[in-house]
């Protein structure tokens, strides 16, 4: 890009004419970049920067992905190292970092589980999830959870609950029920002797910050034990630290039989996502592996990414870092919330996985825009503009929360309704 002018006016009107008329109308006229002709260009720990050099605090983390900030040292000197060797694997040798990664994944996910399969995003891990259940068990029922959220591809479409996305696309697939998140009551009532598994996010990202009461994963591993049903458990956004222990289900103390990553394993440098199995459920997988494969999933330079990833986030102890600074956050929102209960309906959340509600999508929508405005990038969850989502990097420290509650208030005291 070093024949353009990137901060002129010129180049912004360009790009964002090549979003409308190439990728899509409304990226290209009614997003936030449209509205303040602003686009990305760098970023740095908790900061990005656009192509005029305005900084923007990253309080969305990209819905999960930047725990570890931008452009990570250690994760771009591995990928780097990595780039000018062999980036891509031939398919046919294995490589050895694929063989670590997959190893690390082990020792840091709970209890048994061993195997890994990496693809390259979380929609994919819930996929190759929901295919291992199948084969595993041989059946095709599963209990999810209202509000939740798995991705997009046809297979975690049927899991995801949101009616606006899966409409279009029905027949989706078969068997897929979904009861009220947070009562385990009601998973037991829908379990039957054809249902092969529970799956959920321990707390809900997409669905609106959704934190269930203390112990409901527990319960629910124990009806999943009682009844044999395998539990799946979608640790894609909240997982890896963000709420305050290295994944959700760490909080009741339960193991899933398959957990799915994604997001934040690549750093914030490359795409990577993975299911982990026990050795007792990836038993179809070892006996016949090329039934379910991906050309680029696990690909050296993905699996360094995750390996730096996961050095880094073990060697800062950033699930520690996430708890401390978190709670932090949500004392400094409260007091907010106290202080201007026309707008605020609820502050929740664990770690730095925090939701704010709103009374209204009005409320939530220009708040979004004064917030941007301010320089701090927010999360609006995509069906539900009244509730802002904050992600921030797990690298942040108290200082930053007090500059950037500092510029809620601003935005607050602004306000018109
Ligand atoms: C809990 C959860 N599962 C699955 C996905 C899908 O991941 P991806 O967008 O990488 O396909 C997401 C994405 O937001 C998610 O939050």
């Amino acid at each position: 890009m070093a024949n353009y002018d990137i901060a002129s006016e010129n180049f912004i009107a360009e790009s964002l004419n090549n979003w409308t008329e190439h990728l899509n109308r409304v990226y290209g006229t009614r997003t936030i970049s449209a509205k303040y002709k602003a686009m990305e260009w760098s970023g740095e720990g908790h900061l990005i920067k656009d192509t005029k050099g305005k900084e923007y605090i990253d309080f969305l983390g990209g819905y999960g992905i930047f725990s570890l900030g931008h452009c990570h040292p250690i994760v771009v000197a591995a990928v780097k190292e990595q780039l000018d060797r062999l980036p891509l694997g031939s398919k046919e040798l294995l490589h050895p970092q694929g063989g670590m990664l997959a190893k690390k994944m082990a020792e840091i996910t709970p209890g048994d589980l061993k195997y890994s399969f990496f693809c390259n995003s979380g929609t994919e891990a819930v996929e190759g999830a929901i295919k291992l259940t199948k084969l595993y068990t041989k059946k095709h029922v599963f209990i999810c959870a209202e509000n939740g959220y798995h991705g997009k591809t046809l297979g975690a479409l049927s899991a995801t609950y949101r009616r606006r996305f899966r409409d279009p696309f029905e027949p989706l697939l078969t068997g897929f029920k979904h009861v009220p998140f947070g009562d385990a009551a009601a998973i037991e009532a829908a379990m039957t002797d054809r249902t092969a598994a529970v799956l959920l996010e321990p707390f809900q990202g997409e669905g609106g910050i959704n934190i269930p009461p203390a112990g409901y994963l527990k319960k629910v591993r124990e009806i999943c034990d009682h009844r044999g049903v395998l539990l799946i458990l979608d640790e894609i956004q909240c997982g890896l630290g963000r709420t305050g222990k290295m994944w959700g289900c760490d909080h009741d103390g339960v193991a899933p039989d398959i957990l799915c990553s994604a997001k934040a394993l690549g750093g914030g440098v490359m795409p990577i996502g993975a299911f982990v199995g026990t050795e007792k459920v990836w038993a179809p997988l070892n006996e016949w592996p090329t039934i379910h494969t991906s050309t680029f999933g696990g690909n050296p330079l993905a699996c360094s990414a995750a390996l730096a990833a996961l050095q880094v986030m073990e060697k800062e102890n950033l699930p520690a870092r996430a708890a401390r600074v978190g709670e932090y956050l949500l004392r400094r929102l409260h007091e907010l919330a106290n202080k201007y209960p026309q707008y605020f309906k609820e502050v929740r959340g664990l770690g730095l996985f925090i939701g704010m509600e709103f009374h209204t999508d009005e409320i939530g929508d220009k708040l979004y825009g004064l917030f941007f405005e301010k320089g701090v990038l927010v999360a609006s969850i995509l069906a539900n503009p009244k509730i802002i989502r904050l992600e921030p990097p797990l690298i942040i420290d108290e200082k930053i929360v007090d500059d950037v509650i500092g510029r809620f208030e601003e935005a607050l005291r602004e306000l018109r309704i």
